[in-house]
């Protein structure tokens, strides 16, 4: 019964898809539990490269059933134009299972996320502006639409008046804009419903069944624990729990079913959109990490803020999410670096603070303590085995480990699949 829970230990792009690929090909089910299309996944397979934004990194592997729970924000038309886009490069999507009680991302979603953000001013939080805010607040509110919601036309009709009823009255006194019709609405979602209805499943019971079967059920994090809207960086998150316990709120499977939880986390530290970041690099060092890494958006583009590898952090991600193993991915990215410095406490106004201050003030003050690590100049691209890394390199993945309070059970040396030192297994 082994239930997976692989998820991001920093602020995003830790390389989750890579992870997931690299699981999923010993996995039954990948199952998406939070977030939508705000994520950006890159799996690089040979000279192929895919970058998933809605459907699960998992989908790659043909073995398996991708699903998406309930947890998810749907945004039809993306999906949609993503099948259509992996189709066309031959990945078949037609077992993909839908969740009957997930969320719908509707076009009056993204106009909200847009005009919140350029209303929010000096205040944004730097959205992926494709209406995940929005849609979840909905949800909470009780005017949200649920994929199940698509096949009744009257009933739709009704949940589509009382949650434009509101916006309608802000988007014209506060915002200036056109009212959105109801008719329309309902006749374009109804349209969307039509095509996603053939994928549309039980999917809390199956991946159940799956687990009670002795299967083996991989959950999919998007987002991070810093991004998390109780654990993170507060009011500078998403609008959902991407920590671990998202997974069994987000399919409907209970916690006695997670036999792991996998924290995956780069090498040094990234972040998109606006928010506190303590090991935050504005010098030469910054914009280096930014280019080795390639460190720019998958799904907006945007360059990612760059800085060093953040233990607090760490640890903290460690505590939150009751991490079993670490992915470390990125490790190659550092090579060449003459001395590499790790954070493993915070000043915080003179005082010391080696776990993660609960004010968001308190973080927003932190100043990094530092210790110094020796670099490595040795490509360690072809390395397969821990011994076979430069010894400086091993001892800053070994002190890595000790900070983060976890094991570390693989190392990324390059964004291949086979890029990879595998020290424990990551199934079993
Ligand atoms: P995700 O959102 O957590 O799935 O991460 P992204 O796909 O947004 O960003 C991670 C980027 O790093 C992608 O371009 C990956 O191909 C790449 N990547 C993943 N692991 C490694 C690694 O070990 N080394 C290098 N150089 N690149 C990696
Ligand atoms: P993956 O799964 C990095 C960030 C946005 C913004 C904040 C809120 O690829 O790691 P939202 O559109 O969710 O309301 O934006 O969260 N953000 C991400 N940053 N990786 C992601 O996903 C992210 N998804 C959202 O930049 O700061
Ligand atoms: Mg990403």
């Amino acid at each position: 019964m082994p239930g997976i829970v692989l998820i991001g230990a920093q602020w995003g792009d830790e390389g989750k898809g890579k992870a997931t690929d690299l699981i999923g090909t010993k996995v039954d089910y990948v199952a998406r539990f939070n977030g939508g299309n705000n994520a950006g996944h890159s799996v690089v397979v040979g000279n192929e490269s895919y970058a998933l934004h809605l459907l699960p990194s998992g989908i790659i592997n043909p073995h398996l059933t991708p699903v998406i729970g309930n947890g998810v924000v749907v945004d039809p038309e993306v999906l949609f134009q993503e099948i259509d886009g992996l189709e066309a490069r031959g990945i078949d999507c037609s077992h993909l299972k839908v969740s009957e009680a997930a969320h719908i991302i509707a076009p009056y979603h993204r106009t909200l996320d847009k005009v919140t953000e350029r209303f929010l001013g000096k205040h944004k939080i730097g959205t992926t502006g494709r209406g995940i805010g929005p849609a979840y607040a909905d949800k909470i509110n009780r005017v949200g639409i649920r994929v199940h919601d698509l096949f009744n036309a009257k009933h739709l009709h009704d949940k589509v008046e009382a949650s434009l009823h509101q916006k309608n009255q802000m988007l014209v006194k506060l915002y200036n804009r056109r009212p959105i019709d109801v008719d329309q609405t309902t006749d374009e979602l109804l349209k969307l419903g039509e095509r996603l209805k053939p994928y549309v499943a039980n999917t809390g019971l199956i991946l159940n069944k799956a687990l009670d079967e002795g299967k083996t059920v991989l959950f999919e994090g998007a987002q991070a624990t810093m991004l998390d809207v109780d654990h993170g960086t507060y009011p500078f998150v998403t609008s959902s729990n991407p920590t671990a316990g998202g997974a069994c709120t987000g399919t409907g499977v209970g916690p006695t079913k997670i036999t792991r939880v996998i924290g995956v986390s780069k090498a040094y530290a990234t972040r998109v959109g606006e928010g506190p970041f303590p090991t935050e690099l504005f010098d030469e060092s910054g914009e280096w990490l930014r280019q080795q890494g390639h460190e720019f958006g998958v799904t907006t583009g945007r360059p990612r803020r760059c800085g060093w590898f953040d233990a607090v952090v760490n640890r903290y991600a460690s505590q939150v999410n009751g991490l079993t193993d670490i992915v470390l991915t990125k490790l190659d990215v550092l090579t060449g670096l003459k001395e590499i410095p790790i954070c493993v406490a915070y000043d915080v106004d003179g005082e010391r603070h080696d776990d993660m201050p609960t004010d968001q003030a308190a973080f927003a003050a932190a100043k990094p303590i530092y210790e110094t690590m020796p670099g490595w100049d040795e490509d360690i691209s072809d390395c397969h085995t821990f011994e076979e890394l430069p010894a400086t390199c091993q001892d800053y993945v070994k002190r890595l480990e000790e900070l983060s309070n976890c094991r570390i059970s693989a190392i990324g040396t390059g964004p291949q699949r086979d890029h990879i030192i595998s020290v424990h297994s990551l199934i079993d």
